[in-house]
C-alpha cells in the first residue's frame, strides 16, 4: 500500500485540533487550539461557548495544519473526524467540516471513535500487540479496555458514576484550584503526606467496574468538618491522599484485568495518563507482572486530532468509511461495535 496521508479533525470537546498523519505513525502536524482559558472562568466546559469557539477557529487550524505538514488537500488521502462520544454541539463543529472536505474534495471519509483514539495514541510512537489491555482515564471515561485485535474493543469495566478526571476537577474546586484541576491536584500531592482517610470505594468488587463519586463526597466532608471545628486543611495532604486512593483503585482493577485475562502488555490512555503517580505506579506493576507499559507522549494524552489519525489509518486499512452526505455526530458511540 502506498504511503497513506490523512487529515484527522477532534472537536469532541474543548480543543480543536487538526492532525496531518502518515500510515498512522508520522505525525507530519497536530495543531491543538485550546480553549481552557474561557472556560476557567466558569469553572469547566460550557457546551454552548465551546460549539462556537470550535466554529470560530476550525477553518484557520486547518490551514495551519495542512501548512505545518507542508502539504496540500490534494495530498490527502481520506479525511477522517471524531463522530463521538462526546458535546454534540462541539463534535457537529468538526463532522460538518469534515463533510464538506469529503464531499468536495472526493476524498474517503472516516468517522473514528475518541476513545479509540486515545488508545490508538500509543501506535504513533510505539506498536499495540494484541491482546492488549487499554486502562482509558479522562474527562469523560473511566474504563478497561481489551484491544482482541485491531480495532476490536471489548469494555471489562467502567465507571458506574464520575470519570476519574471529572473527580480530580470536582476535588481541585473544592481546593479553589483553578479549572482543570487534575494536573494541580497532581502538583500538590507530590509535596503532601497521606494523612486523610479516603475510601477506596468498590476496590474488592468482583468486577472492573469503577466509582468515583463517593470519593468526592468524602472529601468535601473533610473539609466541611474541619470548617466546622475551626481546623485548617492542609491541601497538599488532602490532595496526596486522594491521588494515592484512586491509584489505588485504578490499579488494582488494571492487576486483576492483567492476571484474569492473561495479557503482557497494558496501555495507559486519556488525558489523566498524564499523572505522574499513576505513571510512576503502572510501570512498577508492569515490572512486577512482567508486562509491557505504553504510554503515549504528553502531547497525545489530551485530546489531539493526531491521536485520531493513528486510529483513522487502521479504518482506512479496513476500509471502514462512512457516507458524507448522511454522517451524523453521536454524543454516545460504540467502542464495541467498529468492526463487526
Ligand atoms: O483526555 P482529556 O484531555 O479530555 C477528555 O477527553 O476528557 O482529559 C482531561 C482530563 C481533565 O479532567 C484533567 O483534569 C485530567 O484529564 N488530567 C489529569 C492530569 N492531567 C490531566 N488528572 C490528574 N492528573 C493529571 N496529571
Ligand atoms: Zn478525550
Amino acid at each position: 500500500m502506498k504511503n497513506i496521508k490523512i487529515l484527522a479533525i477532534e472537536t469532541s470537546c474543548d480543543e480543536t485540533s487538526v492532525a496531518v498523519v502518515e500510515n498512522g505513525k508520522r505525525v507530519l502536524s497536530n495543531i491543538i487550539s485550546s480553549q481552557i482559558e474561557t472556560h476557567k472562568k466558569y469553572g469547566g466546559v460550557v457546551p454552548e461557548i465551546a460549539s462556537r469557539q470550535h466554529i470560530e477557529v476550525i477553518l484557520q487550524i486547518v490551514d495551519q495544519s495542512l501548512e505545518t505538514a507542508n502539504v496540500s488537500l490534494d495530498d490527502i488521502d481520506a479525511i477522517c473526524v471524531t463522530q463521538g462520544p462526546g458535546l454534540v454541539g462541539s463534535l457537529l463543529v468538526g463532522v460538518n467540516v469534515a463533510k464538506t472536505l469529503s464531499y468536495t474534495l472526493d476524498k474517503p471519509l472516516i468517522a473514528a471513535h475518541h476513545i479509540a483514539g486515545h488508545i490508538y495514541a500509543t501506535d504513533i510512537e510505539s506498536n499495540i500487540n494484541y491482546p492488549s489491555l487499554a486502562l482509558v482515564v479522562s474527562g469523560g471515561h473511566t474504563e478497561l479496555v481489551l484491544i482482541e485485535d485491531e480495532l476490536k474493543f471489548k469494555i471489562i469495566g467502567n465507571t458506574l458514576d464520575d470519570a476519574v478526571g471529572e473527580a480530580y476537577d470536582k476535588v481541585a474546586r473544592q481546593l479553589n484550584l483553578a479549572y482543570p484541576g487534575g494536573p494541580k491536584i497532581d502538583k500538590l500531592a507530590k509535596l503532601g503526606q497521606d494523612s486523610y482517610n479516603i475510601p477506596r470505594a468498590m476496590i474488592d468488587s468482583d468486577d472492573y467496574n469503577f466509582s468515583f463519586s463517593g470519593m468526592k463526597s468524602a472529601v468535601i466532608n473533610i473539609i466541611h468538618n474541619s470548617k466546622q471545628r475551626g481546623e485548617e486543611i492542609i491541601n497538599e495532604n488532602l490532595a496526596t491522599s486522594f491521588q494515592k486512593a484512586v491509584v489505588d483503585i485504578l490499579l488494582t482493577k488494571t492487576e486483576k484485568a492483567l492476571v484474569n485475562f492473561n495479557i503482557n502488555q497494558l496501555i495507559l490512555a486519556g488525558g489523566v495518563a498524564g499523572n505522574r503517580e499513576l505513571r510512576e505506579r503502572a510501570s512498577a506493576l508492569a515490572d512486577k507482572l512482567n508486562v509491557e507499559l505504553l504510554i503515549p507522549s504528553m502531547e497525545y494524552c489530551s485530546d489531539n486530532a493526531a491521536m485520531m489519525g493513528a486510529v483513522g489509518y487502521y479504518y482506512y486499512k479496513n476500509k471502514i468509511f462512512t457516507d458524507p452526505l448522511t454522517l451524523n455526530a453521536k454524543s454516545s458511540l460504540n467502542l464495541e461495535k467498529i468492526k463487526e
